[in-house]
């Protein structure tokens, strides 16, 4: 088990939702699916290493126990495949990316991608993104002291920045507030399970899902042209390669283009996507944890004070902020972004001695092993000390997997939690956000774990002018 060393019982609990106690009917399960997955798990799921049931959707198989993940994830991976819902919810956005393909091309991508995130690249981004953490300062202080501002817009716009000045080396072309909302909209609309997914009809039958995202998904094409339209009319040779540069490279040997057309447009949407979407909802969840943790928030700002005397963050600082990085960790455990990870059997395998037929969906929930009664010491309550220098040496590798694990794992995670700590650390020096009376905020899964009914928290200057 994972212990915590401080006394957690006078932590704060965050919200969840409670576990569900009444069996489901068909219906009821598709009706709560729809609605928010997370409503779904009872007690069993957070106590058990196994728990398989049959359901309008076919067999689900929630796994929280580490052989079995190991397993699915690394050991057998070729066994398991991204899931039929899933691949029909991503391919209207990132068909033939790298989160989508399988087998052959998934290597060949993953390699030519790889590169780009090795840790010595990674660390040569943080002074763009103490550049990009600078720009956001600036437009937040323009905001009176005590605004209410849109927690997650704001935090959205942060990355969406971020991923302007790193990999993406010429800029997005786009405003970063208009990709944020569209990007938002179409998330929502398809993270949710179709009625005709669920009852299982062919795939000529039109999905609401897809009548509803009609508008956003035509930005995609728009999008990708966008970019290599602005690459066209200024080449970068010679210059440190982006993922643009990546996706259009030619195998020296043979000339010929590593990357299809439609590989090219979907990774570009996947870089955009993944780069932001799931680091903003990290943020805004640090935001939303701090502002009802006074301890926490404190040590956080003395961190900023003293590592960032002139207001900026320091280019060569990440490891100087244990503290921020902690308060993310801890974060990314409570509210894992990739709340979910899916996969289906192909062949049969057998799992914590359970027999696991062909089409079986495979769940590694990080919601629930994050907050497993087994794995963690007071799972509910937030508390970043486990995550401090000493502490953080004893978490169970198998325990705690915001970023997936194995192959699959990935390929921005480095790059996500330093951009986090950035984003953090620059907020906490020159801002406070606090929790604003009277709003309750949920939990809710869609592609990504959002703020069901947003977060508003009001901006506090922390040197007024
Ligand atoms: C806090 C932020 C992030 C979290 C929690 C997160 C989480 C995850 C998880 C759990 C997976 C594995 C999914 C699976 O196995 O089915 C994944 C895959 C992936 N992530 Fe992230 N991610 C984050 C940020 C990023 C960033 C910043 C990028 C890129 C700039 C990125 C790009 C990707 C890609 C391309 C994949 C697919 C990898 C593959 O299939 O080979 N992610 N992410």
């Amino acid at each position: 088990m994972t212990t915590t060393p401080a006394a957690t019982d006078q932590r704060p609990r965050p919200p969840a939702p409670k576990p569900r106690t009444k069996p489901f009917n068909s219906l009821s399960f598709i009706w709560a699916m729809r609605k928010n997955p997370l409503s779904t798990y009872s007690q069993y799921h957070y106590e058990w290493p196994i728990l398989a049931v049959k359901t309008i959707l076919g067999t689900i198989a929630v796994i929280n126990d580490a052989d079995a993940i190991r397993r699915v994830l690394v050991q057998n991976h070729e066994n398991y495949v991204r899931d039929s819902f899933q691949q029909r919810m991503l391919a209207p956005m990132v068909a033939n990316s790298l989160l989508t393909a399988e087998g052959a091309s998934w290597r060949r991508q993953r390699r030519s991608m790889a590169p780009l995130f090795s840790a010595q690249k990674v660390a040569s981004f943080v002074p763009a993104m103490a550049n990009a953490a600078a720009a956001m300062v600036t437009a937040l202080k323009r905001h009176e002291d005590g605004k209410v501002v849109d927690g997650p817009r704001e935090m959205a716009r942060a990355a969406v920045g971020i991923l302007d000045q790193t990999i993406f080396g010429d800029g997005i072309g786009a405003d970063h507030g208009e990709v944020s909302r569209i990007l938002d909209k179409f998330i929502d609309q398809m993270g949710q399970i179709d009625f005709a997914d669920a009852f299982g009809m062919p795939e000529w039958v039109p999905r609401l899902s897809m009548w509803r995202t009609r508008k956003q998904r035509r930005f995609f094409p728009i999008f990708s042209e966008m970019i290599l339209n602005a690459r066209r009319a200024r080449p970068r040779e010679g210059g440190e390669p982006d993922i643009v540069s990546i996706l259009l490279s030619r195998d020296p040997e043979t000339g010929q283009r590593l990357f299809t057309d439609a590989e090219i447009q979907g990774n570009l949407v996947l870089f955009l996507t993944a780069g932001f979407e799931s680091t903003a909802n990290t943020l805004t969840w640090v935001a939303h944890l701090l502002s009802i943790d006074p301890v926490w928030r404190e040590q956080v700002e003395a961190e900023a004070d003293r590592e960032m005397p002139d207001g900026r963050f320091p280019e060569d600082g990440i490891g100087r902020f244990p503290v921020a990085r902690a308060v993310v960790e801890e974060a990314l455990r409570l509210y894992p972004p990739v709340a979910s990870i899916h996969r289906q059997a192909v062949g049969p395998d057998e799992l914590c001695g359970q027999d696991i037929a062909p089409g079986t969906l495979v769940c590694v929930s990080t919601w629930l092993l994050h907050r497993h009664r087994s794995l963690w010491t007071d799972p509910e309550a937030f508390d970043p000390s486990r995550f401090m220098p000493g502490a953080r040496e004893a978490i169970d590798r198998y325990a705690y997997m915001p970023f997936g694990f194995g192959p699959r794992t990935c390929i921005g995670a480095s790059f996500a939690l330093n951009e986090a700590i950035v984003i953090v650390a620059s907020l906490a020096r020159h801002f406070r956000l606090e929790a604003v009376p009277g709003h309750t905020v949920v939990p809710l899964q869609r592609v990504t774990l959002h703020q069901g009914n947003g977060l508003p928290l009001r901006l506090r200057h922390r040197h007024p002018a």
